[in-house]
């Protein structure tokens, strides 16, 4: 039963004027079992004609049929499938892969047939045993003679059953001790029922062939039995691992990508950290932008809270910077009075200032006296850190109270004495003490400032004498939506006065108002560090173009054992991925680092969160699947031959 049957096959390259004519009208059939040997000068066309008994080329012309189908016929995954199940090469530079164990070397078509793990690992220790090399299992290729090398080589065409060997001058880059060895094997695996094809130039090798067909310019010049055909097809041994689920089989092969992949990038560590160097800056920015964005947020958000919380303020004119607002009189005390009495609010307070010098026994300085109700200090979420605050008939008797504050309590009574009951002169107006006010941390304005407060009766009668008001503050009930209450007070004082002479201002709005702002920041500079992302991942890109241009020929090697198109890309992509993802894990990693240096060094804290550094995780990844694409894709549409040509 013929396995091979070649009919009138002719193959050209080129075109035009360049077009060469490699072979000429071959046919020939080879019985299984036979052992031809295909002989002929240098260019005569004999590797052309492997190429195409291989399956790694079409004929221009005619037929080739391996076990009865024809491979101009199979699409270029059913010819991977083809090869890695009845055929196994045997190359005159071994073409093992370097960075895998003569075990893994020798496994490595399995791998692509999906036969299990274990059993795989297991033939391929026998098969190497049987070769002499069971003590060389875990060794390099760099490790291995010629000889040994080839030897890895022809187990690793035995791995999925090697029915057909194809073996193009596989004695010619070894001594003739080696090529002997390497010829008594082969003659070996012929009377085990192997199929086996030899391409040489080597008449003595030639002479362990049962046929010998000569080649001479693309033309068969002779084609003769050096001894009686006989066939030990039936005694060959075809058993194969078994063949996992197809499950199993993906996960496995997803393994061992991963696997290669991770060696691959290790492989060249400076280079790999290199490349990856933009994606980590990419991601630390983005992170730390992100972060830096909520921390001063959060900041902003807690100093506003400070200010009181459910306030809303109303002040003259038509907002801050009007300079005809201080003739605006019709903000007064009863307009506080009404306010107070809505069912929306808790309560309600006029508030007028006054800064003029105050003055304590030889003491003068600069300070701001404000004018409110007896509410205010609730309001403001004021304490007394001594004393008390004034009461509301306190407020309706004008009485002559003051509360000061911490820091015009250390300016006017440094040696620590008691401040109560102290009379003071404001702007030469008698004032009694009675309470010092807590100082609170409110994040805006000079801290410094010296700040006392009165009854709003007595700054307007004594101290002023303005009969209007400089602003209300209303405390909300806690229920109430700040925005509703704010266009309910409107209303109503733009009914009493008859016109909006008046703006509003709540820390409600200035909340949102700083968390727009921190938002669009956050957003805008997050853009530009996802333009180093990019740039990053066209640096991935760069190197994963390199990377397959150096490993075109383990490409083509891995072709020839059976890995199909798809399994290519996957490799290649895995790679890029994992090296883009490795970026992001340690741009998170940096940016952290960041901001705990930030932290230790300003004490203002960055504030990140999981979903960020997920994203990030998640968007790293992504460059690398899609600036990784082009290059795998170029990796897997290589064709094989040209592949394994390659230096
Ligand atoms: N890819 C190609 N493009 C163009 N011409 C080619 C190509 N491959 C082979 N040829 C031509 O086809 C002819 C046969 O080449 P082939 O490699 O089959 O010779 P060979 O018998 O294997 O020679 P050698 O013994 O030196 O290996 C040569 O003239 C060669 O120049
Ligand atoms: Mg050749």
């Amino acid at each position: 039963m013929a396995v091979i049957e070649l009919d009138r096959v002719g193959k050209f390259f080129g075109s035009g004027e360049n077009r060469v004519q490699a072979l000429h009208e071959i046919s020939f059939a080879v019985e299984d079992g036979d052992f031809v040997a295909i002989i002929g000068q240098s260019g005569s066309g004999k590797s052309t004609l492997m190429n195409i008994l291989g399956c790694l080329d079409t004929p221009s012309s005619g037929s080739c049929r391996i076990d009865g189908v024809d491979i101009a016929a199979l699409d270029a995954d059913s010819q991977a499938a083809l090869r890695g199940s009845r055929l196994g090469f045997i190359f005159q530079r071994y073409n093992l892969l370097s960075k895998l164990s003569a075990l893994e070397n020798t496994a490595l078509p399995a791998v692509y047939a999906g036969r299990e793990k274990k059993e795989r690992l297991e033939r391929a220790a026998t098969l190497l045993a049987e070769l002499g090399l069971g003590n060389k299992l875990k060794n390099l290729p760099t490790e291995l003679s010629g000889g040994q090398q080839q030897r890895v080589s022809i187990a690793r065409a035995l791995m999925n059953g090697g029915r057909i060997i194809l073996a193009d001058e596989p004695t010619g880059a070894l001594d003739s001790a080696s090529g002997e060895n390497v010829m008594a094997i082969l003659s070996d695996l012929n009377r085990r029922g192997h199929t086996i094809i030899l391409v040489t130039h080597d008449p003595k090798v030639a002479a362990y062939a049962g046929r010998t067909i000569r080649l001479s310019d693309g033309r068969i010049v002779e084609d003769t039995r050096n001894r009686p055909f006989r066939s030990f097809a039936g005694e060959r041994n075809t058993a194969t691992p078994r063949k996992s689920s197809w499950l199993a089989e993906g996960v496995d092969r997803f393994r061992e990508a991963l696997r290669m992949s991770l060696q691959a990038i290790w492989a060249h560590k400076l280079r790999s950290l290199l490349t990856m160097l933009g994606i980590i800056i990419g991601i630390a920015s983005v992170a730390c932008v992100v972060a830096l964005g909520r921390g001063s947020q959060a900041r902003i958000i807690a100093d506003i809270n400070a200010m009181g919380t459910n306030t809303i303020d109303i002040y003259p004119g038509s907002g801050f910077g009007d300079r005809r607002s201080g003739r605006v009189k019709t903000l007064t005390v009863s307009d506080a009075e009404i306010l107070a009495k809505q069912p929306y609010v808790m309560s309600s307070t006029p508030n007028t200032s006054a800064s003029g010098t105050l003055v304590y026994r030889n003491v003068s300085v600069t300070a701001q006296l404000s004018g409110v109700g007896a509410s205010y200090f609730d309001v403001k979420g004021l304490e007394p850190a001594s004393g008390r605050f004034f009461n509301e008939s306190e407020v309706r008797a004008n009485s002559s109270y003051v509360v000061i504050d911490e820091n015009t309590r250390n300016k006017l009574f440094p040696g620590g004495e008691r401040p109560e009951g102290r009379t003071i002169f404001f702007n030469r107006q008698p004032l009694r003490i009675i309470g010092v006010a807590e100082k609170k941390d409110v994040g805006f304005g000079p801290s410094d400032r010296l700040n006392l407060w009165a009854p709003y009766t007595t700054v307007m009668h004594r101290v002023t004498g303005e009969r209007n008001i400089a602003s209300i503050t209303v405390k909300l009930r806690d229920s109430v939506v700040p925005a509703l209450a704010d266009k309910a007070i409107v209303e109503l004082l733009t009914a009493r006065h008859g016109k909006t002479d008046f703006f509003t201002f709540s820390t409600d709005s200035i909340r949102q108002t700083v968390e727009n702002a921190t938002n669009t920041m956050t957003l805008l500079v997050a853009g530009i560090a996802l333009i180093s992302l990019v740039v990053g991942g066209i640096g991935v890109m760069n190197i994963m173009l390199v990377s397959v241009t150096e490993r075109t020929r383990e490409i083509g090697v891995r072709m020839a054992v059976g890995a199909r198109r798809i399994n290519i890309l996957e490799q290649f992509l895995l790679e890029a991925t994992l090296l883009c993802a490795s970026g992001g894990l340690l741009g998170i990693a940096l940016a952290l680092l960041l901001g705990a240096a930030v932290e230790s060094a300003v004490g203002f804290s960055l504030v990140y969160s999981f979903d960020t550094m997920l994203l990030a995780m998640v968007f790293s990844s992504a460059i690398g699947v899609a600036f990784g694409f082009i290059p795998a894709r170029n990796a897997a549409r290589l064709n094989p031959i040209e592949a394994l040509s390659r230096e």
